[in-house]
């Protein structure tokens, strides 16, 4: 008969046997993981191991497996994500301002707070205009209030929403806002964190780094944030606030005439070399991302991804079904993407 283990569930001990998987072992224990197909195809139950041995039944991607196939075997310590719930709040716009030629900074003042987690988004639906999915951030300079939400968007012409930005909506505009969702947030750890956006990708990714140096600032942190056109490289003096505090930065810009603090290229050409204790989070036009959790997956590091797809786009994005292998490949690096709707970087 299999002996008894201990298995410790985000802090909670609970009794278990050797054999059991994880997710049999929580569930039994009343401390049920947050689990869908329970057969290993969905990624929804994959949790952080911080120790003891486990049979990862082939599962492990970082310090990760899957809870409805990894089988206890010694004592061992699990942590999974508790996400806020997805809440719907009412608000206003408090401000548009130009941040470059090309993008703006949305402040959007709620009735009530709305919880979220850095880098997770939320679905925004000005008057008379489709919803939009943008993720809350800060200032460049670090500001930005509990009842606010921040986004820095680009405007695309004829965009049915960016295009309005500034114009038909502005101060004083109505907002419904509904979420949080996405898993591409920041989670405390133990190695690495590399973090590598594009254009408005920053957004996310600013959220996410800043929470770093505030809530772990012994952590290695690494970003690396570009822009195609040199003039939309707004994310100078967030950069300056994450060097300031210890990490590193590096700034990319992959159009002509980069300025000097640039390198020329996409960050993918300035991503360091990446190992399997670190965990990496990239946000922005979706070509990007692929190519980073690429990068990520044969260095066998952890990944979160937040692509960015065109309005049209996500609405006919493919069904989990519909997927090739590379996709598929993808989606079991990084777990499951629901598609966005945010202007391309
Ligand atoms: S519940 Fe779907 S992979 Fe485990």
């Amino acid at each position: 008969m299999a002996g008894s283990v201990s298995l410790v569930i985000n802090g909670r001990r609970v009794a278990a046997r050797a054999g059991q998987t994880l997710l049999e072992a929580g569930l039994a224990s009343g401390r049920a993981i947050p689990h869908d197909c329970a057969t290993g195809q969905c990624d929804t139950c994959r949790v952080r191991v911080y120790s003891g041995t486990v049979d990862d039944a082939g599962t492990r991607v970082g310090d990760t497996v899957l809870a409805c196939r990894a089988r206890l075997m010694t004592e061992t310590v699990i942590e999974f994500d508790e996400v806020p719930d997805t809440v719907r709040r009412s608000g206003t716009v408090g401000s548009v301002v130009p941040l470059t030629p090309d993008i703006v900074e949305v402040t959007v003042r709620l009735r009530k707070p709305l919880a979220s987690l850095p880098g997770q988004y939320v679905r925004v639906t000005f008057p008379g205009c489709p919803p939009r999915d943008y993720s809350p951030t800060l200032r460049t300079d670090g500001s930005g209030e509990l009842n606010e939400l921040i986004f820095q968007i680009r405007r695309l012409n004829g965009g049915a929403v960016s295009s309005r930005l500034g114009e038909r909506i502005g101060a004083g505009s109505d907002v419904k806002v509904e979420g949080p969702f996405g898993h591409a947030f920041h989670r405390l750890g133990r190695g690495r964190l590399v973090v590598v956006a594009a254009g408005v990708g920053f957004a996310p990714a600013w959220a996410v780094a800043r929470a770093s140096r505030l809530r772990e600032p012994e952590r290695d942190l690494v970003v690396v944030a570009g822009a195609r056109h040199a003039h939309n490289l707004y994310m100078r003096p967030a950069l300056e606030w994450l060097r300031d505090r210890g990490a590193t930065t590096i700034l990319t810009c992959s159009g002509a005439n980069p300025p000097e603090d640039a390198r020329p290229g996409r960050p993918t050409q300035h991503l360091p070399f990446l190992a399997p204790t670190d965990t990496v989070i990239t946000a922005g036009g979706s070509e990007m991302v692929a190519a980073v959790q690429f990068i990520a997956a044969a260095a066998g590091a952890t990944c979160y991804a937040d692509p960015f797809y065109s309005a049209a786009r996500a609405e006919t994005a493919k069904l989990p079904g519909e997927l090739n292998f590379i996709q598929r490949l993808l989606q079991r690096v990084s777990g499951p993407q629901t598609p966005k709707s945010q202007p391309l970087t």
